[in-house]
């Protein structure tokens, strides 16, 4: 009867399809364990990426779905998580210390990069990951005001590399810190990705899970460039749902295929308008278009934001959402594509074959 039992639990637990995985939890190989102790049947879940919160949820769902039969004892579900270190792009030697670099890039300026790559690099962090987030975006670094660390300067305690700035538990490194804000970048493109690559290096990041990337918008010579310097283990491609805009994310999935690093998936940007007067939402700038565009390349669809006036004010405060309102529907949808972006990344392979074209 317990053999029975525990077969049965067994089978449950592997065979559901966790949503931020997007595969059954045995293809991940989360189930640790599945046993009969002192007559509770205890199941050991281990997820690949940070579920702090998200195990407690996860818990609850499994219970839901096995039911149980007159006789069958309570059954203990233990959800805890490991954040493995994943490959980096050929020829690439991953950075001392960062388990994994995941570059949030789009194709277009102004489709709400910096807020998306803020508000994920928070999510992972209120997940119970150690994470870092580096501005990349030179011309127009925008974390020191999102993050709320205006005018703050990095110091160096030990006169070789910098101390990153820290706002909300997620360290934080960015150009911005260290030129004035009015100053125009007037830099050429090598001397940008030398600045860049040295902001990573130089920067006294410790130990992270994570580091955030916040890529310059397009996918010119610099952007080719950083992802063949930076060791990236996934990329996200934020876009909103225009046409315009998605012709050119598509440029960006393309470029991140070219250097081989796996497309995580795609978050849409601005997804519906939600009238802040009644709540109505409605989809101003087309429908379905990123789900369309993640279908068509094989990559995930992981999440869609509203274009929603509080987002703007909240990351203009330097609190960005997933800080303000963590438990309203903007925050949990933040935190539910942190959760699927970390997922992928867990699951080599999850992101599509590593497809490697090359320049002739
Ligand atoms: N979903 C949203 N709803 C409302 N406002 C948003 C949303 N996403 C971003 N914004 C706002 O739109 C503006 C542009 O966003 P953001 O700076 O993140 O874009 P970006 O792609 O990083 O731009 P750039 O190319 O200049 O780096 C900001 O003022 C931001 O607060
Ligand atoms: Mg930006």
């Amino acid at each position: 009867m317990t053999d029975d039992r525990v077969r049965e639990v067994r089978r449950v637990v592997e065979n559901y399809v966790e949503p931020c995985l997007g595969a059954p939890l045995s293809e991940a190989k989360a189930v640790t364990s599945v046993r009969s102790e002192a007559g509770h049947t205890v199941v050991e879940v281990e997820l690949g990426f940070p579920a702090g919160r998200y195990g407690t949820e996860l818990a609850d769902r499994l219970r839901g779905l096995l039911g149980s039969a007159p006789g069958d004892g309570p059954v203990d579900i233990r959800v805890s998580w490991r954040v493995r270190s994943q490959a980096v792009q050929g020829g690439l030697q991953p950075l001392p210390g960062i388990a994994n670099v995941i570059a949030v890039a789009s194709g277009k300026g102004g489709v709400g990069k910096s807020t998306t790559a803020a508000n994920l690099a928070l999510a992972l962090a209120l997940e119970g990951a150690r994470v870092g987030l580096l501005d990349a975006d030179i011309y127009g670094p925008s974390q020191p005001r999102m993050m709320g660390l205006q005018g703050a300067r990095p110091v160096s305690r030990d006169g070789r590399r910098l101390e990153p700035l820290e706002a909300h538990g997620v360290k934080v490194m960015s150009i911005g810190f260290l030129i004035e804000e009015e100053q125009p970048m007037v830099w050429r493109g090598p001397m940008v990705t030398q600045a860049l690559t040295q902001l990573l290096s130089d920067t006294n990041w410790g130990e992270l899970d994570y580091l955030v990337v916040d890529m310059p918008p397009g996918t010119g010579d610099i952007q080719l460039t950083l992802s063949q310097r930076v060791p990236v283990s996934g990329a996200v491609i934020v876009t909103t749902p225009q046409d315009i805009a998605l012709l050119d994310a598509r440029k960006g999935l393309r470029m991140f295929q070219k250097v081989a690093i796996p497309v995580l998936g795609v978050i849409e940007n601005m997804s519906t308008h939600v009238c802040s007067k009644c709540g109505h939402e409605e989809p101003v700038f087309g429908a379905g278009g990123g789900e369309r565009m993640a279908a068509q390349y094989g990559v995930a669809l992981l999440g869609r934001l509203p274009l929603d006036i509080r987002i703007r004010e909240e990351t203009d405060a330097g609190r960005p959402t997933v800080i303000a309102d963590p438990d309203g529907p903007v925050g949990r949808a933040y935190l539910e594509a942190a959760r699927r972006t970390a997922a992928r990344l867990s699951i080599p392979g999850a992101a599509g074959p590593r497809i490697t074209v090359e320049d002739t």
